[in-house]
């Protein structure tokens, strides 16, 4: 890493983790991860992002090379998030008179995160910081991935750094998109992971992605975008078209469950046939045949869910649960869902359920439909009939 630049005044000083092979908690990383950051020697010697604690002293290291860090001016800090910030008070106790730059939410971040608020210089949208030939530009830019993310852009280089944004968990020295192996599994996978959920605020920072037009994006994790960096703005546009439009004349309807003995696999086979009759189009699947991408594609590709648990001693079951966990990565909030299932004995699945729908921010209609171990024919037509109202609330009818 030593030997490379993205000018002769631009140095990656970041640091590599290729063993890494989970990120925050649930992400798998079988290629590790890079924490970019880059070092500007301009007249005011910035340091734009940084790296998690453990990789402290290389990041230091790496810094001392090209400068003392108690010649360092500002730190500016693109996002909050430890994996890029965690380094900062040991990277502080070497670079005292630092002032670190950073968005007026991330500044509040930065106090719960560090408890001081020395030498901080909040700024906002728009907002510039002159540093010799350089004015840096600050683009607020809010949800990639944290509420506090800001892109900088320095025109002089026409280089955007934009943190997260455009990265990926991957990990090869060589650090340029034209150097390193093929990283467009491990870039599409993150964009999956990362940001789908935030799609409408993909598309803003796009947008100011293309009016700047820049020669090298530099993210901070992965591959330095230097060869063509508009072709990854443009595969963001493509992956973040909504797979779900609420004006669509025909609703789509996913009926998922779970079943062991048949009882919630009937009813959700009678909800989709009365979905189906009032006009709906149904997709009917059983969640643990579904795979994580699977699963989320037939969620957000859905106007409304019909949502179902068998009640296991108390509770609604595992797979059901597990996709739920996986809802908070796509857009799912404001969706429409309604719980139903069989029970024996009190039934709580389907109110836990509800409960869980809320939490996740959809909209979930009051009445459940639970039948008590084998459905009845008429308890079946009944599902067809909750079915069909579920539908007409999809299409903006009134529940009575
Ligand atoms: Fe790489 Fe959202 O932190």
């Amino acid at each position: 890493m030593n030997h490379l630049k993205l000018s002769d005044e631009i140095f990656p000083v970041g640091a590599l983790d290729p063993l890494l092979r989970i990120f925050d908690i649930i992400m798998p990383t079988e290629f590790g991860t890079s924490y970019n950051s880059y070092l500007i020697r301009d007249e005011k010697i910035t340091v734009i992002d940084g790296v998690k604690a453990p990789f402290a002293d290389v990041w230091l290291d790496n810094i001392c090379r090209h400068v003392d860090p108690k010649s360092i001016s500002y730190l500016i800090l693109n996002h909050m998030e430890p994996d890029h910030t965690s380094a900062i008070p040991r990277f502080l106790e070497a670079a005292p008179q630092c002032q670190v730059v950073l968005s007026k939410v991330a500044a509040q971040y930065y106090q719960n995160l560090f408890h001081t608020s020395n030498n901080l210089i909040p700024v906002g949208d728009g907002d510039t910081l002159n540093i010799g030939k350089r004015t840096l530009k600050f683009h607020f830019l809010p949800f990639l991935h944290w509420p506090d993310s800001m892109f900088t852009w320095s025109e002089v280089d026409r280089t955007l750094f934009t943190c997260d944004v455009y990265g990926c968990h991957f990990c090869d020295e060589r650090a340029f998109e034209g150097d390193v192996s093929d990283f467009a599994g491990a870039f599409q996978f993150y964009y999956e992971v990362i940001f789908r959920t935030w799609k409408d605020y993909v598309l803003k920072a796009n947008v100011k992605a293309r009016e700047l037009n820049p020669a090298v994006i530099a993210p901070s994790h992965g591959p330095i975008l230097n060869v063509n960096p508009m072709k990854y703005v443009q595969l963001y546009e493509q992956w973040s078209q909504p797979l779900c439009r609420p004006d669509d004349p025909q609703k789509k309807v996913l009926v998922l469950y779970e079943s062991s003995y048949g009882n919630t696999r009937r009813l959700a086979e009678a909800l989709a046939e009365g979905a189906q009759g009032a006009g709906a189009k149904v997709s009917l699947r059983k969640a643990s045949d579904l795979d994580f991408m699977a699963l989320r594609d037939e969620v957000e590709s859905a106007h409304g869910i019909l949502l179902g648990s068998p009640t296991f001693m108390g509770d609604a079951v595992e797979p059901i649960w597990k996709a739920l966990s996986a809802f908070c990565t796509i857009p799912a909030k404001g969706k429409k869902a309604a719980v139903f299932g069989s029970y024996g004995w009190s039934g709580e699945g389907a109110k836990m359920l509800q409960e869980r729908l809320r939490g996740l921010k959809l909209e979930v209609l009051d009445e459940t439909f639970r039948v008590r171990f084998t459905p009845r024919p008429e308890e079946l037509d009944g599902a067809k009939q909750f079915a069909a109202k579920f539908v007409g609330w999809l299409k903006g009818e009134p529940v009575v």
